[in-house]
């Protein structure tokens, strides 16, 4: 294997605060990194970098890791122009929605459905996006569940299997049958291909109790829980994450204090979607709350067609600093080392020795430009497994 030094780092972010300038973002300045094989083996000042096989001048760029993007939703078929332009013309967003999916979902092919999924993953790489967790959930029947799991799992290791999203067209009457279908067929032919079981506990969707039904059946079987809770409206998601000791609580947007307490005093981390509340022109979930509280945060940005059909975290991060009440640092700190915290990984999101070469690199001289130049295209470069992607 042969080591390359990345040198003239104007501002490397490491998110370990042993390394760098003692805050969260661990951030060293005039940096250079070492490179050996997937790995990261040396972080430290430019001047006192090793000698390596290989050079690369950073040209006083900023680095920092690539991002953790801990929740999407890329193997669907279909459009939703209209549903989307029915919203920005006054129309509400529900769960129902995620309907038209699946009928486009089903009917595609494998071959569309992996296409399709292959060119999202590649359009967040670009944007810096190293790790992606994607979730089946278009599909709805125990074959169509598999076979998006199955999809996903050869290009990810973060597959969630989400076949509790809404109840299927076929159980419309008889939701707890379709419970029953989740948790046991359904669920026999999907763990194989999945790490997460995940469940939409909403109005229109899953109630607490069959939320943790789902949840349970799918922890007996070796599956790590998460959830989408409080999204649309108050509701019993988060309490439930926390009880059952979730890796995360996914939008987290209609919180009482006592969901946020229960977020600040346990190992749940509360992702924050704001891609959803800008595409359904909905209120902002408030993470200067969460992280007052203590709460651990994680940003992502919940890919899919219906209600946030963006694969930008950049995008994810502007908006978090404008509207949710993060610093620059703090959005940077949960869209990497917040989104490995969500998926309990400690070999991305940071750049350690040890850890993965996964990095972008920014044109520009900080991390904080994520926030201050929103809109602009500032990953020149994208490094994962130790290899130049992008
Ligand atoms: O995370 N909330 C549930 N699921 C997706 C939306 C899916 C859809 O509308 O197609 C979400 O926002
Ligand atoms: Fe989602």
């Amino acid at each position: 294997m042969s080591s390359t030094v990345i040198t003239n780092i104007a501002s490397l972010v490491t998110n370990d605060p042993s390394l760098g300038d003692t805050t969260p973002l661990g951030l060293i300045q005039d940096a250079a990194l070492v490179v050996d094989g997937d790995r990261v083996v040396w972080i430290g000042e430019s001047s006192k970098a090793p000698a390596t096989d290989n050079r690369v001048d950073a040209g006083g760029r900023a680095v920092i890791p690539g991002f953790v993007d801990s929740h999407s939703h890329l193997v669907f078929a279909g459009d939703r122009t209209e549903e989307f332009n029915a919203r920005m013309s006054g129309r509400g967003y529900s769960a129902g929605g995620i309907r038209t999916t699946v009928a486009a979902t089903r009917a595609a092919t494998d071959v569309e459905l992996e296409a399709g999924l292959v060119r999202y993953l590649a359009e967040a790489l670009r944007q810096g996006t190293t790790t992606m967790e994607t979730k089946s959930g278009y599909g709805l029947t125990v074959e169509d569940e598999a076979r998006a799991l199955r999809i996903a799992a050869a290009h990810t290791d973060e597959v969630t299997y989400l076949g509790a999203h809404v109840v299927s067209p076929e159980h419309a009457d008889d939701p707890a049958a379709y419970v029953a279908l989740v948790t046991g067929e359904m669920l026999d032919a999907c763990t194989p291909y999945a790490r997460w079981i995940d469940v939409f506990c909403e109005k229109g969707a899953f109630d607490g109790d069959q939320a943790r039904a789902i949840l349970t059946a799918g922890r007996d079987r070796g599956l790590h829980p998460r959830i989408h809770a409080n999204q649309l409206s108050y509701g019993p998601g988060v309490q439930l994450a926390v009880e059952l000791d979730a890796a995360s609580a996914d939008h987290c947007t209609h919180l009482t204090d006592a969901d946020v307490d229960a977020l600040a005093n346990s190992r749940t981390v509360a992702t924050l979607l704001p891609g959803a509340e800008f595409s359904t022109r909905a209120q902002w979930p408030d993470a200067r709350r969460l992280l007052d509280a203590g709460a651990t945060v994680a940003l992502s940005t919940d890919c899919n067609p219906g209600s946030s059909f963006t694969s930008s975290v950049p995008f994810c991060i502007a908006l978090a600093v404008r509207d949710m009440g993060m610093t620059p640092d703090e959005a940077v700190w949960s869209a990497t080392a917040g989104g490995a915290r969500a998926l309990r990984r400690t070999d991305v999101g940071r750049l350690t020795p040890g850890a993965y070469a996964d990095l972008a690199v920014l044109d520009a001289p900080s991390h904080v430009h994520l926030a201050y130049r929103p809109g602009v295209p500032l990953v020149s470069e994208v490094w994962r497994r130790g290899v130049r992607v992008h």
